[in-house]
């Protein structure tokens, strides 16, 4: 919807889970089992070289989200280290979403 919010976050949090606990709508239905791409978030290009390469299963995983680009990434996957202050990450317009009534994860 174009809103910005800054969170902080200790390091070894996933991005799903930073999203979750600042109320932020990410859904993330498989719980970081890489099944669902519900956590697919695009990460802003300034950051992306910055990040550990994507694993063959996570690559998988993401042909199945929509409003795929090139620095998107599944939120379950990325932790956050301190070289990763001020990482710019946007959620899509779109999703696939599992929950059908309205569930929120906490
Ligand atoms: Fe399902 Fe990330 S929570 S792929």
């Amino acid at each position: 919807k174009g809103e910005k919010k800054s969170v902080k976050a200790e390091p070894g949090e996933s991005i799903l889970r930073i999203a979750q606990h600042n109320g932020i709508p990410l859904e993330g239905a498989c719980e970081g089992g890489m099944a669902c791409a519900t956590c697919h978030v695009i990460v802003g290009k300034d950051f992306y070289d910055k990040l550990p390469e994507a694993s063959e299963a996570e690559e998988d995983c993401l042909d199945n989200a929509s409003n795929l680009t090139e620095t998107s990434r599944l939120g379950c996957q990325l932790k956050v280290t301190p070289e990763l202050d001020g990482i710019d990450i946007t959620i899509p317009g779109t999703t696939r979403n599992f929950y059908v009534d309205g569930h929120v994860p906490k």
